[in-house]
């Protein structure tokens, strides 16, 4: 009877200690941005990514004040409750620090490890990383500042210098650059190299032109970090200016912690089943040869026990997971069937389907980016491709364009096929229109001039998409460019109207942000 209550009990009591004991154990986080991309960093203020590398400030007319900041997505574990252990860590980036306008400068760029990942301070001396407020609230915001403006109310040294900061501008301890050969307003690309160890609670910092690691650190400290390690905190850079137009550009940046233990594995071997108030083993002792047949057994039981119990479990869930995979593929063949949505496309695929991405393909060229006619090397079907540049702008308008487009059904729109995001590109796959853009059917082809019908038919249908636009989809579009060249003709000289980059939905989504897969599959999901 005992046993058989146990029994029954027992994957309940397995649910309940993997749902009480919550904190996973600490891990070593590690990565390397050889370039930089949207998908790994949250840029604010005045921040953009070009050319793959990361300027913080905007290069504007004097006097500009300017601040901005990019932050990694990942969050970074630096203290282990469950073993009271602090992360040490190590980094490692090159910057350059350049001014169009040499009478003005400052005034300079930090690395940081914040508790958000929204961290975006004041202009000025600031450095994008604190403001007044910081100052006051108890956030530990470490950070390390190359600063390069004489700040006197900062009690700066001189306007080429290094400092260890905590929650303020003022630094903890600095260091005067220019005995060290290095010129941070030089422009020059320059490597620092950071490395915190906690056992000794040092930090160190090195300063060089060039990527060969020099053998003495600029700067170095004993300070116990871990009293301002939280157990999450997320890592970046911050920059700012005031009156100035200095920009500071970040371009690759590696990062590690290390020195959190391999789990334990003795320490989590849970329960002592022949205890039927299930206390806790706190060791598993070691089988010697002396042990009773009896304890071996019930050692045997406690480990055998649980490991086919989850098996089961596992087989359990994993058969309940497949029936419900195939229920649900079922019943999403019949929706695919029913409604033929945007879907998602493979690189691949478009790559060889437009040659990759060859010359001869181009079919237009836009602010955006070029369009690339694809034919599909199976089906033959023909597509048109839309590519993005890697600016930050047209990555933007591309989104706008995708989340607005997806949702839209009408017989003159050019209608979305799918996206592709993979390669940190952003493609959009449209319907092929084969007798090109209006303009070009009005203006460049005078052998082929359009019949009055013709035209008729294109302003008509026009007309009717507007309406639709206006007023007939759920939310109100308003496509703001509204020209002959983003109108393209179909096959039986239709008229589609394409190109939303500009169009903005009205009202509530003026100010939308986001740009992530998971939004963009969301969005077109959510209306097929
Ligand atoms: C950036 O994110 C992408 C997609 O999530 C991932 O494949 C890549 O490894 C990440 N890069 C780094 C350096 O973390
Ligand atoms: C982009 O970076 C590459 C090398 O990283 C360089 O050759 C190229 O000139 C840069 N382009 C621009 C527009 O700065
Ligand atoms: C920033 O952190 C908040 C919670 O602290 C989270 O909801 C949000 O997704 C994070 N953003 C990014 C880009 O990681
Ligand atoms: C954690 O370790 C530090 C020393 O590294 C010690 O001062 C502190 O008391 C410990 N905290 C707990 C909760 O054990
Ligand atoms: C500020 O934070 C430290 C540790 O981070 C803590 O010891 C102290 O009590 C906090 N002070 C206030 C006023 O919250
Ligand atoms: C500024 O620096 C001087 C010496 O360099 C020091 O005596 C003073 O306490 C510092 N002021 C602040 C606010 O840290
Ligand atoms: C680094 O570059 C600056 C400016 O070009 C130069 O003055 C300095 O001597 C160089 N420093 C070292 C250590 O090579
Ligand atoms: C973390 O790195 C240290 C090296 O400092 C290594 O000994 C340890 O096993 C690593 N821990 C994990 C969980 O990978
Ligand atoms: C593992 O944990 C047990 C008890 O929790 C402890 O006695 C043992 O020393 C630990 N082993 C290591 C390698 O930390
Ligand atoms: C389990 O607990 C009982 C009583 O608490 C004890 O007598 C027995 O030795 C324990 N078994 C093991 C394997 O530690």
């Amino acid at each position: 009877m005992g046993s058989h209550v146990r029994s029954s009990l027992f994957p309940l009591f397995l649910l309940l200690t993997s749902l009480l004991s919550t904190q996973a154990p600490a891990k070593n986080t590690s990565f390397d941005f050889t370039s930089f991309s949207f998908l790994n960093l949250t840029l604010l203020g005045d921040s953009y990514l070009r050319n793959r590398s990361v300027g913080l400030t905007r290069e504007t007319i004097v006097p500009s004040s300017s601040s901005g900041t990019a932050i990694c997505n990942l969050p970074i574990q630096f203290y282990d409750p469950r073993e009271n252990i602090s992360a040490s860590f190590s980094t490692k980036f090159s910057f350059s620090i350049t001014n169009p306008n040499p009478e003005s400068y400052g005034d300079g760029l930090t690395f940081f490890m914040s508790p958000g990942n929204g961290t975006l301070g004041s202009t000025g001396g600031y450095l994008g990383l604190f403001n007044s407020i910081s100052a006051i609230n108890n956030v530990s915001i470490i950070s390390i500042e190359f600063d390069t403006r004489l700040d006197a109310g900062f009690n700066d040294s001189s306007d080429n210098h290094v400092g260890f900061d905590i929650n303020s501008p003022i630094s903890v301890k600095a260091e005067d650059l220019s005995p060290h050969g290095i010129e941070l307003k030089s422009g020059n690309l320059i490597t620092a190299w950071i490395d915190y160890h906690n056992d000794e609670s040092m930090l160190k910092i090195w300063l060089g032109n060039s990527s060969d690691k020099p053998e003495n650190p600029v700067m170095f400290m004993k300070y116990d970090l871990s009293k301002h390690f939280l157990e999450y905190m997320y890592v970046g850079f911050s920059a700012a200016t005031e009156g100035s137009t200095e920009v500071h550009t970040i371009e690759g940046w590696s990062f590690q912690t290390f020195g959190f233990t391999t789990p334990n594995l003795s320490s989590h071997v849970p329960y002592n089943m022949s205890d039927s108030s299930w206390s806790k083993i706190p060791t598993i002792p070691v089988t010697g040869p002396q042990g009773s047949s009896h304890k071996k057994l019930s050692l045997s039981l406690a480990i055998i026990g649980p490991v086919a119990l989850s098996t089961a479990f596992v087989m359990f869930v994993w058969i309940s997971v497949t029936k419900w995979m195939e229920l649900k593929a079922s019943k999403e063949g019949l929706k695919s069937d029913l409604l033929k949505g945007p879907r998602k496309f493979r690189y691949r695929e478009l790559s060889s389907a437009t040659r990759g991405f060859h010359r001869s393909r181009i079919v237009g060229n836009g602010a955006f980016g070029m369009v690339y006619k694809a034919v599909h090397p199976g089906s033959g079907i023909t597509y048109a491709v839309k590519r993005s540049k890697q600016a930050q702008q047209s990555q933007k308008e591309f989104i706008a364009e995708l989340s607005i487009i997806a949702c839209l059904r009408h017989k003159n729109l050019v209608q979305l096929e799918g996206w592709c995001t993979e390669k940190d590109e952003l493609l959009l796959v449209y319907e092929f229109m084969p007798n090109g853009s209006l303009d070009k059917a009005l203006y460049c082809r005078p052998e082929s001039m359009l019949k009055w019908s013709q035209r008729y038919n294109v302003a008509t249908g026009i007309a009717s998409v507007l309406t639709y636009l206006h007023q007939g989809c759920e939310q109100q579009v308003i496509h703001r460019d509204i020209k002959t060249s983003n109108i393209m003709l179909d096959a039986n000289f239709n008229p589609r109207l394409g190109d939303f980059g500009l169009a903005r939905l009205h009202p509530e989504a003026c100010n939308e942000k986001g740009s992530s897969d998971s939004q963009l599959r969301g969005r077109a999901h959510s209306c097929a």
